[in-house]
């Protein structure tokens, strides 16, 4: 674990390990430009911190979380902190990328209130209306997010302002042909976990919300979903703290995978009840699962602690501006105490994109990309 090392030591190997890898990117954007064709004329994103590009910078108040701050960003292009939780780009922008898009669409706060920017990149490659912080109820971590609810109300509002610019034809096209990306869940299973309830009651609450918002937005026209489902919430460093050995929470993944159960059978109905749905879902939870039993095998030398962070699995704070950095941060499954590091985030985008179909069903992001 790099926290031992002397901090001098680890701060050059940083900036050595960065400046390379930024010049490569620079080369790269420019030997390469965007080899992939554009797979669907854009994306649609919503979701928690997982998926996030920055629409909470843009949210008023003291408890909002917010990825604006170093050393967030470090290894995004010009080591920028964008609001996304990762140590760069993060699996939205790496499914993007897949689709032949630059990187994730912007966030939708960055764009509103003008219309003209909104409508030009709503239109072109997509918007992402992911917060983080947010749940599917509403009451998960209220007024500090943009619960899924209300992601679901700014597409609406957004499809609008297309409309009136393109018509309603034109729309209707684009969207049925698009990428809607969705990841949401954790924040209500870590807020129920704090102080259990009835379990059975909240996931037929949870599974009613996400049917309200992936059905909403079919009858705005959306056809293509992409979901990835919860992974392990009782692995994350910040939860494995909690333990002297350094466990898993076993009853915390449990909680999550009845959740994914349930997920997995509500994409099913709605599949067989809304004509011309179609629908990955992405299984992030068996991905985690295969990943933690041999790490080596995806370069991995650490799965329990967060890269930038402080004391014990550098669980103790939140990846702040002082904080002391692991060596190699790919080698680092989590970049702070509760999300995943870049590589993380590239190797679940590949997974979903075209990996084996043990971690998609009932197709995988690519044949959803390409259906009709
Ligand atoms: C730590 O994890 C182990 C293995 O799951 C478990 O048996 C033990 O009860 C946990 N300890 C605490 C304090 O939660």
């Amino acid at each position: 674990m790099g926290y031992d090392l002397p901090m001098k030591h680890v701060f050059i190997a940083i900036v050595a390990i960065t400046s390379i890898r930024r010049h490569l990117v620079v080369a790269g954007d420019v030997v390469q430009p965007s080899k992939v064709l554009k797979q669907v004329p854009a994306m649609y994103v919503f979701g928690d911190s997982t998926l996030d590009v920055g629409n909470n910078n843009y949210l008023a108040g003291l408890d909002v979380p917010r990825a604006n701050t170093p050393l967030y960003g470090v290894d995004y292009p010009g080591s920028k902190p964008t609001g996304r939780f990762s140590n760069g780009y993060h699996v939205a922008d790496f499914i993007a990328k897949k689709l032949g898009l630059k990187e994730s669409p912007p966030a939708y706060l960055s764009l509103a209130p003008g219309t003209t920017p909104l409508v030009v990149s709503a239109l072109a490659e997509g918007v992402s209306y992911a917060s983080a912080g947010a749940g599917i109820l509403d009451s998960t971590h209220a007024g500090t997010n943009i619960p899924l609810s209300k992601q679901v109300m700014y597409f609406e509002s957004t499809k609008a302002k297309m409309q009136a610019k393109v018509g309603s034809t034109a729309v209707r096209i684009l969207l049925s042909r698009s990428f809607f990306l969705i990841s949401v869940g954790s924040n209500d299973l870590f807020v129920f976990a704090a102080a259990p309830t009835d379990v059975v009651a909240l996931y037929s609450s949870l599974i009613s919300g996400y049917s309200a918002a992936i059905t909403s937005l079919y009858n705005m026209g959306a056809r293509k979903f992409g979901i990835i489902n919860v992974g392990l919430l009782g692995c994350v460093p910040a939860v494995r703290a909690l333990n002297s050995t350094a466990a898993c929470n076993d009853g915390l993944n449990l909680l999550a995978a009845g959740f994914d159960d349930a997920l997995k059978s509500l994409l099913a109905s709605l599949a067989a009840r809304l004509p011309g749905l179609v629908y990955s879902l992405a299984d992030s939870y068996s991905l985690s699962q295969v990943t933690f039993a041999n790490p080596q095998a995806s370069g991995y030398v650490n799965i329990d602690s967060a890269c930038c962070g402080s004391g014990r699995l550098g669980a103790d704070s939140d990846c702040l501006p002082n904080s002391v950095l692991c060596g190699d941060h790919d080698q680092f499954v989590f970049w702070d105490r509760v999300h995943p590091s870049q590589r993380a985030g590239e190797l679940s985008a590949a997974a979903f994109y075209d990996g084996p179909a043990e971690f998609t069903a009932p197709i995988n992001f690519r044949q959803l990309a390409r259906k009709i």
